[in-house]
């Protein structure tokens, strides 16, 4: 029971699922479509019966974008500030949805707002996980300059999760842009020197540095395959394993 995403044997699997913001929005340009979000919920709910027990990181992209913001003449840590405020609401509708799919769920934000949500304290949120309710770990890091994909490799990292499961728009990492190059050709794995020393964008350096440091393996997948997030969860081989192999 050793591969390279079920690293612990005893425990049981624990995951990280990092949800974009953008696929909250589903078909509109802005915002949280309820439906996509029950719809999402309802497949974690379906692969948390196995005892797996999952965390989630989601970002804020759907409603507020940092970097954007900056490219247009704002600071860049107030814009970085406000997108974390995004993902808290993103948080609140992943809560909402997973509780109605009977599914106990727990928001911890990395800036404090104790009226809302409980605030990230890792033992806690380990506490949570061991539970059996799901984590939604809310507000980046609580720092600027870092992006969720990075907030998400902390967070697995000191929760212990097995894996990140990256959900996308995107089946994998590819050689090249898909959509611009139709001949790209995906990995179904590919290391981390690899991923840095190609400077293929599927995650920012940052956030595969520290999960190369820490042996952290990292699932890109499609998340628009209906059942996609379930079968990640659950471990099924799909997308491109990122891995120290
Ligand atoms: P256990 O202590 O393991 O039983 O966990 P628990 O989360 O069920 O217990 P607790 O009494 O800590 O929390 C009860 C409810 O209050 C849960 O829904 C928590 O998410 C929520 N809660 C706990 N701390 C805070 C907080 O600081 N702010 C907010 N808004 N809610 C909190």
């Amino acid at each position: 029971m050793a591969d390279a995403t079920s690293g612990r044997s005893a425990a049981p699997r624990r995951v990280l699922l990092k949800l974009s913001g953008e696929a909250l929005m589903g078909e509109h340009e802005y915002g949280i479509d309820p439906e996509v979000v029950r719809a999402i919920a309802a497949q974690i709910a379906a692969a948390k019966n196995d005892g797996t027990e999952i965390a989630i990181v989601v970002g804020g992209g759907n409603i507020f974008r940092g970097l954007a913001a900056s490219a247009r003449g704002m600071d860049r840590s107030t814009g970085d500030y406000m997108g974390m405020l995004a993902t808290v609401m993103n948080g609140l509708a992943i809560q909402d949805a997973l509780e109605q799919a009977s599914c106990p769920t727990r928001v911890m934000s990395a800036i404090a707002m104790n009226e809302i949500c409980e605030p990230y304290i890792r033992r806690r949120a380990e506490r949570h996980l061991e539970k059996g309710r799901v984590v939604v770990m809310v507000a980046g890091t609580g720092n600027p300059y870092f992006t969720t994909d990075t907030a998400a490799t902390l967070r697995a990292v000191e929760v212990h999760a097995h894996v990140i499961l990256k959900a996308t728009r995107v089946d994998g990492v590819y050689d090249a842009d898909p959509e611009t190059h139709p001949e790209a050709q995906r990995y179904s794995q590919i290391g981390y020197t690899d991923l840095l020393s190609n400077r293929l964008q599927a995650l920012d350096a940052t956030a595969v540095s520290l999960a190369m440091d820490n042996e952290m393996p990292i699932v890109v997948f499609d998340m628009t395959v209906p059942g996609n997030i379930t079968r990640a969860i659950a471990g099924e081989r799909i997308g491109t394993l990122i891995s120290g192999e």
